[in-house]
Protein backbone atom coordinates (compact mmCIF):
# COMPACT_ATOMS: atom_id res chain seq x y z
CA UNK A 1 0.00 0.00 0.00
CA UNK A 2 1.78 3.46 -1.30
CA UNK A 3 0.84 6.13 1.21
CA UNK A 4 2.07 9.13 -0.80
CA UNK A 5 0.37 11.82 1.63
CA UNK A 6 0.91 12.19 5.32
CA UNK A 7 -1.81 14.93 5.75
CA UNK A 8 -4.74 12.63 4.02
CA UNK A 9 -6.65 11.18 6.18
CA UNK A 10 -9.52 8.71 5.87
CA UNK A 11 -13.21 9.05 6.62
CA UNK A 12 -14.15 8.50 10.41
CA UNK A 13 -17.09 6.72 11.65
CA UNK A 14 -19.50 9.11 13.79
CA UNK A 15 -19.93 8.52 17.50
CA UNK A 16 -21.81 5.13 18.82
CA UNK A 17 -20.91 3.21 14.86
CA UNK A 18 -19.69 0.20 15.24
CA UNK A 19 -16.46 0.47 12.42
CA UNK A 20 -16.69 -3.63 12.49
CA UNK A 21 -19.85 -3.36 11.02
CA UNK A 22 -19.79 -4.70 6.93
CA UNK A 23 -22.43 -2.38 6.33
CA UNK A 24 -20.26 0.77 8.33
CA UNK A 25 -17.36 -0.28 6.57
CA UNK A 26 -19.04 -0.35 3.23
CA UNK A 27 -20.23 2.90 3.76
CA UNK A 28 -17.74 5.30 4.71
CA UNK A 29 -16.04 3.55 2.11
CA UNK A 30 -18.47 4.67 -0.81
CA UNK A 31 -20.91 6.19 0.02
CA UNK A 32 -19.60 8.79 2.68
CA UNK A 33 -18.02 11.27 0.45
CA UNK A 34 -21.25 12.06 -0.71
CA UNK A 35 -24.14 11.19 1.76
CA UNK A 36 -22.06 12.27 4.70
CA UNK A 37 -20.44 10.09 7.53
CA UNK A 38 -23.58 10.38 9.77
CA UNK A 39 -25.99 10.45 6.52
CA UNK A 40 -26.47 14.58 6.63
CA UNK A 41 -25.68 15.12 2.73
CA UNK A 42 -23.21 17.77 4.40
CA UNK A 43 -20.21 16.61 2.56
CA UNK A 44 -18.22 19.52 0.17
CA UNK A 45 -18.84 17.45 -2.92
CA UNK A 46 -22.38 17.79 -2.46
CA UNK A 47 -22.63 21.84 -3.10
CA UNK A 48 -21.14 20.29 -6.91
CA UNK A 49 -24.01 18.11 -7.52
CA UNK A 50 -27.75 18.63 -8.71
CA UNK A 51 -29.07 16.12 -7.66
CA UNK A 52 -28.20 16.94 -3.90
CA UNK A 53 -27.28 13.01 -2.56
CA UNK A 54 -29.77 11.95 0.06
CA UNK A 55 -30.16 13.33 3.75
CA UNK A 56 -30.56 9.76 4.91
CA UNK A 57 -30.79 11.29 8.63
CA UNK A 58 -34.20 13.49 7.73
CA UNK A 59 -35.80 9.83 6.41
CA UNK A 60 -37.05 11.10 3.21
CA UNK A 61 -36.82 8.45 -0.25
CA UNK A 62 -37.82 8.55 -3.09
CA UNK A 63 -37.96 5.14 -4.45
CA UNK A 64 -40.70 3.42 -1.97
CA UNK A 65 -43.49 0.63 -2.74
CA UNK A 66 -44.98 0.77 0.97
CA UNK A 67 -48.75 2.67 1.74
CA UNK A 68 -45.88 5.06 4.59
CA UNK A 69 -43.51 6.18 2.32
CA UNK A 70 -41.06 4.16 4.33
CA UNK A 71 -38.27 1.93 1.99
CA UNK A 72 -38.00 -1.53 2.74
CA UNK A 73 -34.82 -3.41 2.46
CA UNK A 74 -35.50 -4.75 -0.76
CA UNK A 75 -36.50 -1.47 -2.12
CA UNK A 76 -33.40 0.13 -0.78
CA UNK A 77 -31.54 -3.19 -2.40
CA UNK A 78 -33.43 -2.67 -5.46
CA UNK A 79 -32.40 1.39 -5.69
CA UNK A 80 -28.70 -0.14 -4.89
CA UNK A 81 -28.52 -2.54 -8.09
CA UNK A 82 -30.22 -0.04 -10.50
CA UNK A 83 -28.63 3.19 -9.03
CA UNK A 84 -30.40 6.51 -9.91
CA UNK A 85 -29.93 7.15 -13.84
CA UNK A 86 -29.80 10.94 -14.49
CA UNK A 87 -28.18 11.65 -10.95
CA UNK A 88 -24.29 10.92 -9.55
CA UNK A 89 -25.90 7.66 -7.98
CA UNK A 90 -24.43 5.00 -9.39
CA UNK A 91 -25.25 1.27 -9.76
CA UNK A 92 -23.59 -0.79 -7.63
CA UNK A 93 -24.22 -4.02 -9.15
CA UNK A 94 -20.70 -5.06 -8.47
CA UNK A 95 -21.45 -5.70 -4.72
CA UNK A 96 -22.87 -9.06 -3.89
CA UNK A 97 -25.72 -9.29 -2.57
CA UNK A 98 -25.23 -9.81 1.12
CA UNK A 99 -22.91 -6.72 1.04
CA UNK A 100 -25.68 -4.77 -0.52
CA UNK A 101 -28.01 -5.94 2.21
CA UNK A 102 -25.64 -4.59 4.30
CA UNK A 103 -25.60 -1.41 3.46
CA UNK A 104 -29.46 -0.99 3.36
CA UNK A 105 -29.56 -1.88 7.05
CA UNK A 106 -27.03 0.67 7.33
CA UNK A 107 -29.11 3.24 5.63
CA UNK A 108 -32.20 2.94 7.83
CA UNK A 109 -29.99 2.66 10.44
CA UNK A 110 -28.79 6.36 9.54
CA UNK A 111 -32.61 7.49 9.28
CA UNK A 112 -33.40 5.88 12.83
CA UNK A 113 -30.46 7.61 14.08
CA UNK A 114 -31.56 10.62 12.73
CA UNK A 115 -35.42 10.70 13.75
CA UNK A 116 -34.25 9.21 17.58
CA UNK A 117 -32.05 12.01 17.82
CA UNK A 118 -34.56 14.99 16.66
CA UNK A 119 -37.59 13.22 18.73
CA UNK A 120 -34.76 13.04 21.94
CA UNK A 121 -34.02 16.74 21.46
CA UNK A 122 -37.55 17.81 21.50
CA UNK A 123 -38.14 15.73 23.95
CA UNK A 124 -35.58 17.70 26.15
CA UNK A 125 -36.64 21.20 25.02
CA UNK A 126 -40.21 20.01 26.17
CA UNK A 127 -39.01 18.63 29.64
CA UNK A 128 -39.87 15.11 28.84
CA UNK A 129 -37.98 12.78 30.19
CA UNK A 130 -36.75 10.23 27.46
CA UNK A 131 -33.42 8.82 27.11
CA UNK A 132 -31.98 7.97 23.83
CA UNK A 133 -33.07 4.52 24.13
CA UNK A 134 -36.36 4.97 24.63
CA UNK A 135 -36.32 7.87 21.75
CA UNK A 136 -34.74 4.58 18.98
CA UNK A 137 -37.74 2.66 19.80
CA UNK A 138 -39.83 5.50 19.07
CA UNK A 139 -38.05 6.19 15.88
CA UNK A 140 -37.90 2.30 14.68
CA UNK A 141 -41.35 2.22 15.14
CA UNK A 142 -41.86 5.29 12.94
CA UNK A 143 -39.83 3.93 10.47
CA UNK A 144 -41.37 0.77 10.10
CA UNK A 145 -41.85 0.38 6.21
CA UNK A 146 -45.92 0.15 6.21
CA UNK A 147 -47.74 -2.61 4.41
CA UNK A 148 -46.76 -2.58 0.15
CA UNK A 149 -49.06 -0.66 -2.25
CA UNK A 150 -51.73 -3.04 -4.20
CA UNK A 151 -49.94 -2.67 -7.45
CA UNK A 152 -52.22 -5.41 -9.67
CA UNK A 153 -50.39 -6.80 -12.57
CA UNK A 154 -49.36 -6.46 -16.11
CA UNK A 155 -52.28 -6.30 -18.65
CA UNK A 156 -52.32 -6.22 -21.82
CA UNK A 157 -52.11 -2.88 -24.20
CA UNK A 158 -55.37 -2.88 -25.78
CA UNK A 159 -56.63 -0.12 -27.65
CA UNK A 160 -59.01 0.58 -24.41
CA UNK A 161 -56.71 0.14 -21.84
CA UNK A 162 -54.64 2.42 -23.17
CA UNK A 163 -57.65 4.83 -23.92
CA UNK A 164 -58.69 4.68 -20.08
CA UNK A 165 -54.93 5.03 -18.83
CA UNK A 166 -55.15 8.27 -20.93
CA UNK A 167 -57.35 9.75 -19.53
CA UNK A 168 -56.27 8.66 -16.09
CA UNK A 169 -52.96 10.21 -17.19
CA UNK A 170 -54.60 13.44 -18.27
CA UNK A 171 -56.35 13.80 -15.21
CA UNK A 172 -54.00 12.86 -12.58
CA UNK A 173 -50.45 13.59 -14.14
CA UNK A 174 -50.64 15.60 -17.50
CA UNK A 175 -50.33 19.18 -14.64
CA UNK A 176 -46.66 18.13 -14.06
CA UNK A 177 -45.68 15.45 -16.26
CA UNK A 178 -47.13 18.01 -19.77
CA UNK A 179 -49.56 15.55 -21.87
CA UNK A 180 -46.81 13.68 -23.60
CA UNK A 181 -44.98 12.69 -20.17
CA UNK A 182 -42.55 15.05 -21.52
CA UNK A 183 -42.47 17.67 -18.19
CA UNK A 184 -42.90 21.37 -18.31
CA UNK A 185 -40.47 23.48 -20.35
CA UNK A 186 -41.50 26.31 -18.55
CA UNK A 187 -40.34 24.10 -14.61
CA UNK A 188 -36.86 23.26 -15.83
CA UNK A 189 -34.99 25.88 -14.38
CA UNK A 190 -37.67 26.76 -11.41
CA UNK A 191 -35.28 26.65 -7.99
CA UNK A 192 -35.88 23.61 -5.85
CA UNK A 193 -33.73 22.47 -2.63
CA UNK A 194 -31.65 20.29 -5.04
CA UNK A 195 -32.61 17.20 -3.54
CA UNK A 196 -35.59 16.85 -6.19
CA UNK A 197 -36.12 18.16 -9.68
CA UNK A 198 -39.08 19.34 -11.68
CA UNK A 199 -40.64 16.67 -13.76
CA UNK A 200 -38.31 15.92 -16.75
CA UNK A 201 -38.69 13.75 -20.10
CA UNK A 202 -39.28 10.24 -18.57
CA UNK A 203 -39.89 9.12 -22.16
CA UNK A 204 -36.23 9.40 -22.53
CA UNK A 205 -35.53 7.32 -20.09
CA UNK A 206 -34.25 9.33 -17.00
CA UNK A 207 -35.70 7.18 -14.79
CA UNK A 208 -34.67 6.68 -10.79
CA UNK A 209 -36.40 3.48 -10.88
CA UNK A 210 -37.22 1.57 -13.58
CA UNK A 211 -40.47 1.29 -16.42
CA UNK A 212 -41.53 -2.34 -15.03
CA UNK A 213 -44.82 -2.58 -14.11
CA UNK A 214 -44.00 -2.90 -10.34
CA UNK A 215 -41.88 0.13 -10.22
CA UNK A 216 -44.43 2.44 -12.35
CA UNK A 217 -47.43 1.44 -9.93
CA UNK A 218 -44.99 1.90 -7.26
CA UNK A 219 -44.38 5.16 -7.87
CA UNK A 220 -48.17 6.18 -8.71
CA UNK A 221 -49.66 4.41 -5.44
CA UNK A 222 -47.09 5.38 -3.22
CA UNK A 223 -45.59 8.73 -4.80
CA UNK A 224 -41.81 9.68 -4.30
CA UNK A 225 -42.16 10.73 -0.60
CA UNK A 226 -38.39 12.37 -1.37
CA UNK A 227 -39.37 14.76 -4.57
CA UNK A 228 -42.47 16.57 -5.35
CA UNK A 229 -44.35 13.91 -6.41
CA UNK A 230 -47.73 12.71 -5.09
CA UNK A 231 -49.22 9.76 -4.53
CA UNK A 232 -52.54 9.35 -5.94
CA UNK A 233 -55.36 6.91 -5.06
CA UNK A 234 -56.45 4.18 -7.90
CA UNK A 235 -57.95 0.86 -8.00
CA UNK A 236 -56.34 -1.73 -9.11
CA UNK A 237 -58.04 -2.50 -12.75
CA UNK A 238 -57.15 1.24 -12.81
CA UNK A 239 -53.15 1.22 -11.85
CA UNK A 240 -53.01 -1.60 -14.14
CA UNK A 241 -54.48 0.56 -17.20
CA UNK A 242 -52.50 3.75 -16.08
CA UNK A 243 -48.98 1.62 -15.93
CA UNK A 244 -49.48 -0.01 -19.56
CA UNK A 245 -50.46 3.96 -20.91
CA UNK A 246 -47.19 5.21 -19.22
CA UNK A 247 -44.95 2.28 -20.14
CA UNK A 248 -46.34 3.09 -24.04
CA UNK A 249 -45.25 6.40 -23.73
CA UNK A 250 -41.36 5.23 -22.87
CA UNK A 251 -39.63 3.20 -25.66
CA UNK A 252 -38.47 -0.52 -25.25
CA UNK A 253 -35.23 -0.74 -23.37
CA UNK A 254 -34.97 3.07 -22.46
CA UNK A 255 -34.75 2.82 -19.12
CA UNK A 256 -31.79 1.41 -19.55
CA UNK A 257 -30.16 3.36 -21.29
CA UNK A 258 -28.40 5.68 -18.79
CA UNK A 259 -28.18 3.47 -16.13
CA UNK A 260 -24.34 2.92 -14.35
CA UNK A 261 -23.73 -0.45 -14.41
CA UNK A 262 -19.81 -1.93 -14.52
CA UNK A 263 -18.75 -3.22 -17.83
CA UNK A 264 -16.26 -5.68 -18.41
CA UNK A 265 -13.82 -5.10 -21.44
CA UNK A 266 -11.09 -6.74 -23.10
CA UNK A 267 -8.46 -4.71 -24.83
CA UNK A 268 -7.19 -7.07 -27.93
CA UNK A 269 -3.25 -7.53 -28.86
CA UNK A 270 -2.74 -6.66 -32.22
CA UNK A 271 0.37 -6.68 -34.58
CA UNK A 272 0.33 -3.35 -35.44
CA UNK A 273 -1.84 -0.71 -33.31
CA UNK A 274 -4.50 1.58 -35.94
CA UNK A 275 -3.27 4.36 -37.42
CA UNK A 276 -6.42 5.88 -38.39
CA UNK A 277 -10.09 5.80 -38.13
CA UNK A 278 -10.56 2.81 -40.11
CA UNK A 279 -8.16 1.10 -38.73
CA UNK A 280 -10.19 1.42 -35.04
CA UNK A 281 -13.44 1.17 -36.96
CA UNK A 282 -12.45 -2.53 -36.52
CA UNK A 283 -11.95 -2.91 -32.93
CA UNK A 284 -15.20 -3.53 -30.76
CA UNK A 285 -16.47 0.08 -29.36
CA UNK A 286 -17.78 -0.20 -25.75
CA UNK A 287 -20.81 2.62 -25.18
CA UNK A 288 -20.74 3.93 -21.88
CA UNK A 289 -23.28 6.53 -20.05
CA UNK A 290 -22.19 9.74 -18.85
CA UNK A 291 -23.88 11.59 -15.88
CA UNK A 292 -23.56 15.28 -15.79
CA UNK A 293 -22.67 16.38 -12.17
CA UNK A 294 -24.90 19.21 -11.97
CA UNK A 295 -28.02 17.87 -14.18
CA UNK A 296 -28.67 19.78 -17.14
CA UNK A 297 -30.67 18.30 -20.26
CA UNK A 298 -29.00 18.05 -22.98
CA UNK A 299 -26.12 17.18 -21.34
CA UNK A 300 -23.33 14.79 -23.14
CA UNK A 301 -25.02 11.43 -22.04
CA UNK A 302 -22.70 8.70 -23.69
CA UNK A 303 -19.16 8.32 -24.80
CA UNK A 304 -17.71 5.59 -27.14
CA UNK A 305 -14.68 3.71 -26.41
CA UNK A 306 -12.19 1.51 -27.98
CA UNK A 307 -8.76 0.01 -26.66
CA UNK A 308 -6.32 -1.92 -28.08
CA UNK A 309 -3.01 -3.25 -27.46
CA UNK A 310 0.27 -4.08 -29.31
CA UNK A 311 1.90 -5.43 -26.46
CA UNK A 312 3.68 -2.33 -25.45
CA UNK A 313 1.74 0.85 -26.30
CA UNK A 314 -1.63 1.06 -25.40
CA UNK A 315 -4.45 3.00 -27.33
CA UNK A 316 -7.61 4.11 -26.46
CA UNK A 317 -9.77 5.61 -28.53
CA UNK A 318 -12.77 7.83 -27.18
CA UNK A 319 -15.66 9.39 -29.11
CA UNK A 320 -18.68 11.56 -27.99
CA UNK A 321 -20.98 14.17 -29.19
CA UNK A 322 -20.49 17.62 -28.87
CA UNK A 323 -21.96 20.40 -31.10
CA UNK A 324 -19.57 23.38 -30.43
CA UNK A 325 -16.10 23.08 -30.71
CA UNK A 326 -14.67 24.72 -27.49
CA UNK A 327 -10.79 25.18 -28.20
CA UNK A 328 -9.92 28.51 -27.22
CA UNK A 329 -9.99 30.56 -24.21
CA UNK A 330 -12.69 32.87 -23.34
CA UNK A 331 -13.10 35.13 -20.47
CA UNK A 332 -15.51 33.42 -17.91
CA UNK A 333 -14.71 29.78 -18.77
CA UNK A 334 -11.74 27.89 -17.56
CA UNK A 335 -12.08 24.74 -19.55
CA UNK A 336 -12.82 23.97 -23.17
CA UNK A 337 -13.57 20.66 -24.49
CA UNK A 338 -11.78 18.02 -22.71
CA UNK A 339 -11.81 14.18 -21.78
CA UNK A 340 -9.92 12.36 -19.00
CA UNK A 341 -9.60 8.58 -17.78
CA UNK A 342 -8.46 7.88 -14.59
CA UNK A 343 -7.03 4.26 -13.99
CA UNK A 344 -6.15 2.13 -10.97
CA UNK A 345 -5.34 -1.39 -9.70
CA UNK A 346 -7.00 -1.07 -6.07
CA UNK A 347 -10.23 -3.21 -5.93
CA UNK A 348 -12.66 -1.25 -4.78
CA UNK A 349 -11.55 2.47 -4.93
CA UNK A 350 -14.03 5.18 -4.12
CA UNK A 351 -15.21 6.77 -7.39
CA UNK A 352 -15.72 10.34 -6.94
CA UNK A 353 -12.72 11.25 -4.26
CA UNK A 354 -9.97 11.05 -7.31
CA UNK A 355 -8.66 7.91 -5.29
CA UNK A 356 -7.97 7.95 -1.86
CA UNK A 357 -5.09 8.15 0.69
CA UNK A 358 -4.49 4.79 0.10
CA UNK A 359 -5.76 4.10 -3.54
CA UNK A 360 -4.55 6.14 -5.36
CA UNK A 361 -5.60 6.71 -9.35
CA UNK A 362 -3.92 7.53 -12.47
CA UNK A 363 -5.82 10.12 -14.71
CA UNK A 364 -4.44 10.79 -18.27
CA UNK A 365 -6.27 13.96 -19.50
CA UNK A 366 -6.64 15.75 -22.72
CA UNK A 367 -7.93 19.68 -22.68
CA UNK A 368 -8.60 21.23 -26.02
CA UNK A 369 -6.59 23.98 -24.76
CA UNK A 370 -4.74 25.16 -21.72
CA UNK A 371 -6.08 27.41 -19.32
CA UNK A 372 -2.74 27.79 -17.42
CA UNK A 373 -1.14 29.45 -21.08
CA UNK A 374 -4.24 32.24 -21.00
CA UNK A 375 -4.66 32.55 -17.00
CA UNK A 376 -4.14 35.98 -16.60
CA UNK A 377 -4.20 37.44 -20.45
CA UNK A 378 -8.07 36.93 -20.82
CA UNK A 379 -8.14 39.03 -17.65
CA UNK A 380 -6.12 41.84 -18.66
CA UNK A 381 -7.91 42.10 -22.09
CA UNK A 382 -10.70 45.26 -21.98
CA UNK A 383 -13.96 45.39 -23.00
CA UNK A 384 -13.72 45.90 -26.66
CA UNK A 385 -11.73 42.38 -27.14
CA UNK A 386 -13.67 40.82 -24.59
CA UNK A 387 -16.81 41.20 -26.50
CA UNK A 388 -14.71 39.81 -29.74
CA UNK A 389 -13.64 37.12 -27.22
CA UNK A 390 -17.31 36.67 -26.47
CA UNK A 391 -18.24 36.08 -29.90
CA UNK A 392 -16.11 33.06 -30.62
CA UNK A 393 -12.80 34.46 -31.29
CA UNK A 394 -11.07 33.40 -28.31
CA UNK A 395 -7.29 32.46 -27.71
CA UNK A 396 -6.00 29.78 -29.03
CA UNK A 397 -3.19 27.57 -27.42
CA UNK A 398 -1.86 24.06 -27.45
CA UNK A 399 -3.96 21.59 -26.45
CA UNK A 400 -3.44 20.37 -22.39
CA UNK A 401 -2.52 16.59 -22.09
CA UNK A 402 -1.46 15.22 -18.87
CA UNK A 403 -0.61 12.18 -17.06
CA UNK A 404 -1.15 12.63 -13.35
CA UNK A 405 -2.30 10.58 -10.50
CA UNK A 406 -4.22 11.69 -7.30
CA UNK A 407 -4.73 10.37 -3.64
CA UNK A 408 -7.98 12.28 -2.75
CA UNK A 409 -10.38 15.19 -3.46
CA UNK A 410 -7.53 17.12 -1.21
CA UNK A 411 -4.72 15.95 -3.01
CA UNK A 412 -2.46 18.34 -5.76
CA UNK A 413 -2.31 16.60 -8.82
CA UNK A 414 1.46 15.22 -9.33
CA UNK A 415 2.56 14.96 -13.05
CA UNK A 416 4.05 11.71 -13.55
CA UNK A 417 7.76 12.38 -14.06
CA UNK A 418 9.75 11.27 -16.85
CA UNK A 419 9.04 13.89 -19.81
CA UNK A 420 5.96 13.12 -21.10
CA UNK A 421 4.55 9.38 -21.48
CA UNK A 422 1.63 9.96 -22.90
CA UNK A 423 0.08 11.51 -26.65
CA UNK A 424 -3.37 12.55 -27.63
CA UNK A 425 -4.63 13.26 -30.83
CA UNK A 426 -7.93 14.96 -31.25
CA UNK A 427 -9.92 15.65 -34.13
CA UNK A 428 -13.78 17.52 -33.75
CA UNK A 429 -16.07 17.05 -36.93
CA UNK A 430 -19.39 16.64 -37.92
CA UNK A 431 -20.67 17.67 -33.75
CA UNK A 432 -18.12 15.31 -32.93
CA UNK A 433 -14.79 14.61 -31.14
CA UNK A 434 -12.88 12.02 -31.22
CA UNK A 435 -9.58 11.73 -28.78
CA UNK A 436 -6.69 9.17 -29.05
CA UNK A 437 -4.61 8.45 -26.27
CA UNK A 438 -1.49 6.25 -26.59
CA UNK A 439 0.93 5.37 -23.62
CA UNK A 440 3.42 2.25 -23.54
CA UNK A 441 2.03 -0.07 -21.35
CA UNK A 442 5.29 -0.15 -18.87
CA UNK A 443 4.83 2.90 -16.61
CA UNK A 444 7.47 5.66 -16.38
CA UNK A 445 7.12 6.34 -13.16
CA UNK A 446 5.68 5.05 -9.70
CA UNK A 447 2.35 7.59 -9.68
CA UNK A 448 1.48 6.14 -13.16
CA UNK A 449 -1.06 2.68 -13.61
CA UNK A 450 1.33 -0.06 -14.88
CA UNK A 451 0.09 -2.26 -17.43
CA UNK A 452 2.56 -4.84 -18.74
CA UNK A 453 1.15 -7.34 -15.74
CA UNK A 454 -2.26 -9.71 -16.63
CA UNK A 455 -3.95 -7.64 -13.65
CA UNK A 456 -7.41 -6.27 -14.31
CA UNK A 457 -7.35 -2.49 -14.21
CA UNK A 458 -10.97 -0.16 -13.35
CA UNK A 459 -10.76 2.68 -15.35
CA UNK A 460 -13.61 5.74 -15.36
CA UNK A 461 -14.19 8.72 -17.93
CA UNK A 462 -15.04 12.44 -17.70
CA UNK A 463 -16.23 14.33 -20.57
CA UNK A 464 -16.20 18.49 -20.27
CA UNK A 465 -18.52 20.62 -22.34
CA UNK A 466 -16.58 24.01 -22.72
CA UNK A 467 -19.64 25.61 -23.97
CA UNK A 468 -22.05 24.88 -20.95
CA UNK A 469 -19.36 23.66 -18.18
CA UNK A 470 -18.54 26.68 -16.52
CA UNK A 471 -15.81 25.13 -14.19
CA UNK A 472 -13.66 22.36 -13.29
CA UNK A 473 -15.94 20.55 -11.23
CA UNK A 474 -18.80 20.14 -13.92
CA UNK A 475 -18.69 17.41 -16.35
CA UNK A 476 -19.88 14.34 -16.87
CA UNK A 477 -18.64 10.94 -15.76
CA UNK A 478 -19.26 7.20 -16.19
CA UNK A 479 -18.83 4.79 -12.92
CA UNK A 480 -15.88 2.09 -12.86
CA UNK A 481 -15.67 -0.49 -15.52
CA UNK A 482 -13.02 -3.05 -16.07
CA UNK A 483 -10.80 -3.93 -18.63
CA UNK A 484 -8.32 -6.63 -19.21
CA UNK A 485 -5.65 -6.99 -20.97
CA UNK A 486 -5.05 -9.52 -23.37
CA UNK A 487 -1.70 -10.72 -23.54
C1 LIG B 1 -21.39 10.86 -6.03
C2 LIG B 1 -22.22 10.89 -4.94
C3 LIG B 1 -22.89 9.64 -4.43
C4 LIG B 1 -22.30 8.50 -3.91
C5 LIG B 1 -20.85 8.17 -3.82
C6 LIG B 1 -23.40 7.70 -3.43
N1 LIG B 1 -24.59 8.32 -3.67
FE1 LIG B 1 -26.42 7.69 -3.08
N2 LIG B 1 -27.25 9.31 -3.95
C7 LIG B 1 -26.57 10.31 -4.59
C8 LIG B 1 -27.51 11.25 -5.14
C9 LIG B 1 -27.17 12.48 -5.94
C10 LIG B 1 -28.80 10.79 -4.78
C11 LIG B 1 -30.12 11.44 -5.13
C12 LIG B 1 -30.57 11.01 -6.50
C13 LIG B 1 -31.90 11.55 -6.85
O1 LIG B 1 -32.64 11.94 -5.97
O2 LIG B 1 -32.22 11.54 -8.02
C14 LIG B 1 -28.58 9.57 -4.02
C15 LIG B 1 -29.61 8.83 -3.46
C16 LIG B 1 -29.43 7.70 -2.68
C17 LIG B 1 -30.48 6.98 -2.01
C18 LIG B 1 -31.94 7.38 -2.00
C19 LIG B 1 -32.85 6.44 -2.67
C20 LIG B 1 -34.25 6.96 -2.70
O3 LIG B 1 -35.14 6.11 -2.75
O4 LIG B 1 -34.47 8.18 -2.69
C21 LIG B 1 -29.90 5.94 -1.34
C22 LIG B 1 -30.60 4.90 -0.47
C23 LIG B 1 -28.49 6.01 -1.59
N3 LIG B 1 -28.23 7.09 -2.41
C24 LIG B 1 -27.57 5.13 -1.07
C25 LIG B 1 -26.20 5.19 -1.37
C26 LIG B 1 -25.26 4.21 -0.89
C27 LIG B 1 -25.58 3.06 0.03
C28 LIG B 1 -24.06 4.57 -1.41
C29 LIG B 1 -22.73 3.87 -1.28
C30 LIG B 1 -22.70 2.48 -1.71
C31 LIG B 1 -24.25 5.79 -2.19
N4 LIG B 1 -25.57 6.12 -2.14
C32 LIG B 1 -23.23 6.47 -2.82
C33 LIG B 1 -25.22 10.43 -4.73
C34 LIG B 1 -24.31 9.50 -4.29
C1 LIG C 1 -47.34 17.61 -8.49
C2 LIG C 1 -46.63 17.18 -9.64
C3 LIG C 1 -46.70 15.73 -10.05
C4 LIG C 1 -47.82 14.96 -10.33
C5 LIG C 1 -49.28 15.35 -10.19
C6 LIG C 1 -47.32 13.69 -10.78
N1 LIG C 1 -45.96 13.69 -10.77
FE1 LIG C 1 -44.78 12.19 -11.43
N2 LIG C 1 -43.14 13.24 -10.88
C7 LIG C 1 -43.15 14.52 -10.37
C8 LIG C 1 -41.81 14.93 -10.09
C9 LIG C 1 -41.38 16.27 -9.51
C10 LIG C 1 -40.97 13.86 -10.47
C11 LIG C 1 -39.44 13.80 -10.41
C12 LIG C 1 -38.96 13.55 -9.03
C13 LIG C 1 -37.45 13.56 -8.92
O1 LIG C 1 -36.81 12.71 -9.51
O2 LIG C 1 -36.93 14.43 -8.23
C14 LIG C 1 -41.84 12.83 -10.96
C15 LIG C 1 -41.41 11.61 -11.44
C16 LIG C 1 -42.22 10.70 -12.08
C17 LIG C 1 -41.76 9.51 -12.74
C18 LIG C 1 -40.32 9.08 -12.83
C19 LIG C 1 -40.05 8.06 -11.78
C20 LIG C 1 -38.61 7.64 -11.76
O3 LIG C 1 -38.37 6.44 -11.63
O4 LIG C 1 -37.74 8.51 -11.85
C21 LIG C 1 -42.83 8.86 -13.26
C22 LIG C 1 -42.84 7.57 -14.06
C23 LIG C 1 -43.99 9.63 -12.90
N3 LIG C 1 -43.58 10.74 -12.18
C24 LIG C 1 -45.28 9.29 -13.23
C25 LIG C 1 -46.38 10.00 -12.78
C26 LIG C 1 -47.75 9.57 -13.01
C27 LIG C 1 -48.14 8.35 -13.81
C28 LIG C 1 -48.54 10.50 -12.41
C29 LIG C 1 -50.03 10.51 -12.32
C30 LIG C 1 -50.63 9.45 -11.57
C31 LIG C 1 -47.67 11.52 -11.82
N4 LIG C 1 -46.39 11.16 -12.05
C32 LIG C 1 -48.13 12.64 -11.16
C33 LIG C 1 -44.25 15.31 -10.16
C34 LIG C 1 -45.55 14.91 -10.33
Amino acid sequence: MVLWCATCTAPTPPKGIEPEDPGARLYLRHCAICHGAAGDADTVICELLLPRPNPFRQGLFKLVSTTNGMPTEDDLVTTLRRGMPGSTMMSWDWMGEPDLRALARYVRGLAIRGRAESIHQTAAVTGRRLDLTQATAIAERELLPGPTVAIGQTIPPTAATLAQGEQLFLRHCAACHGEDGRGLPQTRDLPTDGTWLWPRDFTAGYLRGDASHAALASRILAGMPGAHMPNTRLAVAETEALVAYVQSLIPEEADRRHVQWRRSLRVARVERLPQDDAGFAKVDAVRLPLTPLWWRQGAVDEVWLRAVHDGAELAVQLQWADATEDDRAVPGRALGDGVAVQFTHEPDPPLFAMGSHDQPVNVWRWHAFDPRETAGITDLLDDTLHARLDSGLGLRTVPRVESTSFHGLDSVAEAAGGGLPLSAKARWADGRWTVTFRRALAARSPREVDLTSAQLVLFAVAVWDGTHDAHAGSKAITTWHSAELAR
